[in-house]
């Protein structure tokens, strides 16, 4: 998603369109997965314009939710769709929201943060699930033919795929019992399950 670091929300929907032909897939997959728990408290990492924030708040329709993202005017647009929510401007690298949550999804932001610095998030957001909490991920990942990479990734170091088996374990070591669900050339679901501790 390279040609542009700084998301502008006039042009988020087209940039997705045309770098991501199966945006709305990745979103469908995303909800549904969080529509198969029980959640009343909901936190969204890389809120945006609330794309994803919506559809899954149209699946949990009773719960709350919380969404942080680094950028003011994502958010901006993101309160007109979802005046209830809390949005908060920050970055997944810092200190997450008090939980427990018994939902965190993220839909195309954790690519944001290279290797270590995901491993470190999948942890922290393992520490404010609830008990038999969930984490879906949906997002850009290497694929294991580099002939199917689709979304452009930049080369200025802001765009940091890993492969869906490097996420698996980094979320296993997080404590997670977790599984893709759907990979279809660079896109991956990602779910993972509290394990009780
Ligand atoms: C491609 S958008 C995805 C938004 C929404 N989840 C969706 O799927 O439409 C990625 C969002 O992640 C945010 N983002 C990128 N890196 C971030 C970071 N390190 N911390 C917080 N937000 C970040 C960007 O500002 C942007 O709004």
């Amino acid at each position: 998603m390279g040609e542009q670091y700084h998301f502008d929300p006039d042009t988020y929907a087209e940039l997705m369109e045309s770098e991501v032909p199966s945006y709305d897939r990745l979103q469908d997959l995303v909800a549904e997965h969080c529509a198969e728990i029980e959640a009343r408290t909901i936190l969204d990492l890389g809120t945006g314009t609330g794309v994803t924030a919506g559809r899954v708040v149209g699946v949990q329709p009773g719960a709350t939710l919380v969404g942080v993202d680094e950028s003011p005017e994502m958010l901006a647009r993101a309160r007109e769709l979802l005046p209830e929510a809390d949005l908060r401007v920050g970055r997944l690298e810092d200190q997450l929201p008090d939980g427990p949550f018994d939902l965190v999804v993220s839909a195309l932001a954790v690519h944001h943060l290279d290797g270590p610095h995901k491993a470190d998030l999948f942890a922290r957001v393992a520490r404010v699930l609830a008990p038999s909490g969930r984490f879906v991920l949906g997002d850009v990942v290497i694929p294991a033919d580099p002939s199917e990479v689709v979304t452009p990734v930049d080369d200025d170091g802001h765009d940091k795929p890993s492969t869906v088996d490097d996420q698996l374990v980094w979320l296993q070591q997080a404590g997670f019992d977790a599984r893709a669900v759907w990979v279809e050339r660079d896109l991956a679901v990602i779910v993972g399950d509290r394990l009780a501790r």
